[in-house]
């Protein structure tokens, strides 16, 4: 059977091959005619590279580690990775970009126009400006290499010159090409209360698609991010691995398609779903931004790329210090008024934290806020639980030597409020439908400047009256089902795209006044976690699950993309059978907080709690801005380790978390990374529990990182229970 296949094959593949011989001939005859034009996107490691070919057009030639020699670049052979894939033309495959022209022709042709480089300092901007010969249509792609964190900041621009609109159905922000003998998809997955589980495929040939068409919540299924692994499966330390993320707070798509060549495009920007934009004359469409990175030694890389990149340039304020904080939460719901309130301060004060933060629940008068079912919109104090105000709680709060912030969300509304009564038509919903409620709420229409202005002056007026105020955690708790906005009228299809450029717009308008406020992002836990929105927040709320078992896996994920200081971790009563130095343990691998009734606590708890509030100020530095590394996934074992180390090498802080414990189970020794091999480390393990002597036997030791990293530390030692845990602080001599 074998041979027979082979031998009606082979004439087959002769044909083909003269074929493609005949075209490869033409196709260098004619560009051997044209100039030389090469364009390099550099970053310290990893080059992106195109070259204008003689048609015009511009083809992605390269994307990896930088040669040695980058004049061989030029020996690159011609392929058909355009840059900028259009629809309607000869590439059958997944377009970047379609357009519908003003006379109703589909196609769309780029050629190259110009290019030019920008460097200021770190960063360097290439623009690569492409026309259609016969429309004047033109697209800007843009390139921002930030060199040191080795990122690639993509995005397009799209201008239309045609007398009248014509109608974008694709606007991608980014296609990248590769060749690899296999491929490997890490995507990161939930729901709520589950955000963030990381899974892994192989790509087989064809399209695969993640998505999310939820809009306003967009991140509650599927992330905005994901890695792709080359050839191998990548692991922390080794293998080719992009790490990609798209900065857009709306529908965002990755698509991963895979020809009959084994040649992968991987195509991210918004989601055309139900989002056809109509570009007027004379108007530019400017997609978000792929945020991306390439790694030869394997996701561990990545992510710290991503980290550094993000805190010095991503986050708001991401090089500045975060506050410990007590929630009220879960420690009363809805249930409380002033006098609870200042009660709890003093509970802020026993553990030493530095911020109390009141949410939901403090506002609304003709339809109190006492549950989740009414006074969404109605940013006015509740007169019976607050009569003296947030004013009121400020003072107090400043008086017993904390500061204070609060819960919004502006965006909402419930349908018994005194908002929805004034404004129906500020409000997404379907005409000729029931109306169709998450959490008994609808959403605001933001594309409406009225509504801008509303939600802009929630945050300003609360802000005026009370300039004390230090925090606030911005939460949005639906997805945009059955929607439909009665401001953009025949325009339905932009809803999507506008709803987010105009949150954008509140958010800038906020920042342009409160520019470092800090603002917690919170979705009902992670239903928005891109970095679109992280350049107005200090930090997000990464799930409303707090059970510390299920974080260790929420927080996982989430540090693939994000930066220690931006996962804001609570300890609470979940899981409460599980001990207090377990939950404390998990919450300070991010921003620690609280959020439970300490006057629930017992005195030991309350010392302990204090006693990691400290340790963690002094701790907190190297969590916040050193490099994450993580040994020993949650996945692949019943531990999870994992440590960070500041840029110069002489702190670091371990934390190993036990998941489960089979009986005689046996925890080998954990190698450390990322520290000075010359150097001579103290070991210490911290945190424990009053009375308590260190588990792990190189406590109070010193070692070289040599040792360390080539022998390492045991973790846990002898008998730990399952969901018990280490700190170990490394300090160098
Ligand atoms: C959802 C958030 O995730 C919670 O932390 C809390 O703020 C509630 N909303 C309040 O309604």
């Amino acid at each position: 059977m074998h041979g027979v296949n082979q031998l009606n094959i082979f004439p087959i593949m002769v044909k083909k091959s003269i074929a493609a011989l005949v075209l490869l001939f033409c196709v260098v005859a004619t560009y051997a005619q044209t100039p030389f034009k090469q364009i390099i996107v550099q970053t310290k490691d990893a080059d992106l590279v195109f070259r204008v070919y003689g048609n015009g057009r511009v083809y992605q030639t390269y994307f990896g580690k930088k040669l040695r020699n980058t004049d061989e670049y030029k020996a690159l052979p011609i392929n058909r990775k355009e840059i900028y894939v259009t629809a309607g033309m000869e590439d059958l495959f997944q377009p970047a970009i379609k357009v519908t022209h003003t006379d109703g022709n589909p196609s769309l042709v780029l050629q190259y126009v110009s290019d030019k480089q920008d460097k200021q300092g770190n960063i360097t901007e290439t623009s690569i400006e492409l026309k259609d010969p016969k429309y004047p249509v033109s697209v800007v792609m843009h390139y921002q290499a930030y060199e040191q964190e080795n990122i690639i900041k993509a995005w397009t621009e799209i201008k239309n010159d045609e007398k009248g609109a014509i109608s974008l159905v694709n606007y991608a922000s980014s296609i990248l090409h590769f060749d690899a003998t296999k491929y490997f998809l890490t995507q990161y997955h939930g729901d709520h209360a589950s955000e963030m589980k990381e899974q892994e495929s192989e790509l087989t040939s064809g399209i695969k698609v993640i998505d999310s068409k939820l809009g306003a919540r967009a991140a509650k299924y599927q992330a905005p991010m994901f890695m792709l692994s080359l050839n191998k499966q990548a692991d922390e330390t080794s293998g080719e691995v992009i790490a990609a993320t798209l900065a857009w707070t709306g529908n965002f798509q990755f698509q991963f398609e895979l020809d009959e060549l084994n040649s992968l495009r991987v195509i991210s920007g918004i989601n055309p779903y139900a989002s056809e934009y109509h570009l007027a004359q004379g108007k530019t469409f400017t997609t978000p931004a792929l945020i991306y990175t390439y790694s030869t030694t394997g996701k561990g890389q990545a992510s710290r790329n991503m980290h550094t990149w993000a805190r010095n340039y991503g986050v708001l304020d991401g090089k500045l210090p975060r506050t410990t904080l007590l929630n009220n939460w879960e420690a009363t719901y809805f249930n409380f008024n002033e006098e609870v309130l200042v009660n709890l301060f003093d509970g802020a004060n026993k553990l030493g934290v530095g911020l109390f933060l009141l949410d939901d629940g403090w506002f609304g008068n003709k339809y109190p806020r006492d549950n989740d079912k009414a006074g969404l919109g109605d940013w006015e104090e509740n007169k019976t639980r607050l009569p003296h105000n947030i004013e009121y709680l400020v003072k107090q709060a400043e008086a017993k030597g904390i500061k204070f912030g609060i819960w919004i969300e502006p965006e909402m509304v419930n349908p018994k409020s005194e908002l929805y009564e004034k404004h129906p038509d500020w409000i997404l919903k379907l005409p000729n439908r029931d109306e169709n409620y998450q959490r008994n709420q609808l959403i605001l229409d933001l594309t409406n400047p009225k509504v801008q202005d509303y939600v802009y002056g929630i945050v300003d007026n609360m802000m005026t009256k009370n300039p004390g105020i230090a925090y606030i955690k911005w939460d949005c708790n639906r997805t945009m089902s059955n929607t439909y906005s009665p401001y953009l009228k025949d325009k339905q299809s932009h809803l999507f795209v506008d709803y987010t450029l105009c949150l954008y717009k509140v958010l800038d308008r906020i920042r342009a006044k409160y520019p470092h406020l800090p603002i917690m992002l919170c979705s009902g836990g992670g239903g928005r976690s891109d970095y679109g929105a992280m350049k107005y927040f200090t930090e997000f709320w990464p799930s409303d699950n707090t059970d510390p078992l299920e974080r260790i896996y929420i927080q996982w994920g989430y540090s693939n993309f994000f930066p220690a200081n931006t996962i804001s971790n609570h300890i609470t009563s979940w899981n409460k059978q599980t001990s207090l130095k377990f939950r404390t343990d998990v919450a300070m691998m991010g921003r620690l907080g609280y959020d439970l009734d300490v006057k629930k606590m017992t005195e030991a708890e309350i010392k302990f709690s204090h006693g990691a509030v400290d340790l963690y100020k002094r701790l907190s530095p190297v969590i916040w801005q050193g490099d994450l590394y993580r040994l020993i996934s949650p996945y692949e074992a019943n531990r999870a380790v994992l440590m960070f180390v500041n840029e110069g090498k002489d702190k670091a802080v371990l934390f190993n978390y036990v998941l489960n414990k089979r009986f005689r189970e046996v925890f080998t020794k954990v190698k450390l990374q990322g520290l000075d091999p010359q150097k001579q480390y103290k070991v210490q393990e911290v945190n424990l529990n009053e009375g308590a002597k260190a588990t792990v036997p190189e406590s109070g030791k010193t070692y070289s990182g040599d040792y360390l990293m080539n022998v390492g530390i045991s973790q846990p030692a002898g008998n730990a229970l399952q969901q018990s845990s280490n700190v170990i602080e490394i300090v160098a001599l």
